[in-house]
């Protein structure tokens, strides 16, 4: 990827959303979000020299992402790529629950950070992408039909309708920027495996 990229990351204080913020903000302009100043601040202490930004936003609640935007528009101008990394698996549910006894307030607060909280966020981004600006939304392979198993009904329902999210946001915008919707995440490694689009 060449350098100099504004890139903004939801979700950039632990696991693969600090990974992200750690990988790229020593070459890129990064803005990361977090859900308080302290975690913003923790995240950058222990990422020396690493000159990224944050800002407070929590992807549940409509006015704290419009908080969170309007702090980031006083920090860039634009935004050349979002990566949606923000997202809950609540514990309980993990791998035992079965469909019939997933109760319905985990299924409404998974759906809403992990599905309608990529929206929340996108819907403000977008207005701040040239042409050409990359949208990447962190799902999951427990979203992905053709694979689809038991257990965790929750967090797979987010995520097989975030996967339909990104297909529609693509098709809506192709001509501004891009959605790619097979990306894949290996746990094992923490990587990020860019299969079918180049991120240049
Ligand atoms: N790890 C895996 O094996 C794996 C595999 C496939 C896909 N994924 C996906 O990759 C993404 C990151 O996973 P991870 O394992 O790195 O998760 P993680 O370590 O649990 O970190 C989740 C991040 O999302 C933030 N977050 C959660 N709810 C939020 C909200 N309502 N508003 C704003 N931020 C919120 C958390 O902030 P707080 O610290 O404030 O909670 C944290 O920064 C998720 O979308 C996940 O579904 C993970």
């Amino acid at each position: 990827m060449r350098n100099n990229k504004t890139i903004f990351i939801t979700g950039g204080n632990r696991g693969i959303g600090k990974g992200l913020v750690a990988q790229l903000c020593y070459k890129h302009n990064v803005i990361f979000s977090v859900r308080s100043n302290q975690k913003g601040q923790e995240t950058l202490d222990d990422l020396s020299g690493c000159k990224a930004k944050f800002v407070v936003m929590n992807v549940d609640d409509p006015n704290s992402v419009q908080e969170g935007v309007n702090k980031l528009r006083t920090l860039v101008n634009s935004i050349d790529i979002l990566f949606n990394n923000a997202g809950i698996l609540i514990s309980g549910i993990q791998n035992d629950n079965n469909a019939l006894d997933t109760d319905e307030e985990s299924i409404m607060k998974t759906f809403n950070t992990n599905t309608l909280g990529v929206l929340r966020v996108t819907r403000h981004i977008v207005p701040l992408m040239g042409n050409g600006g990359r949208i990447i939304n962190i799902s999951s392979g427990m979203g992905q039909l053709d694979e689809m198993e038991s257990g965790s009904t929750a967090y797979r329902l987010s995520k097989t309708a975030l996967n339909a999210l990104s297909k529609i946001l693509s098709n809506d915008m192709s001509s501004k920027v891009t959605v790619p919707v097979s990306l894949k995440i290996r746990s094992e490694k923490m990587t990020i495996s860019p299969k079918s689009f180049p991120l240049s």
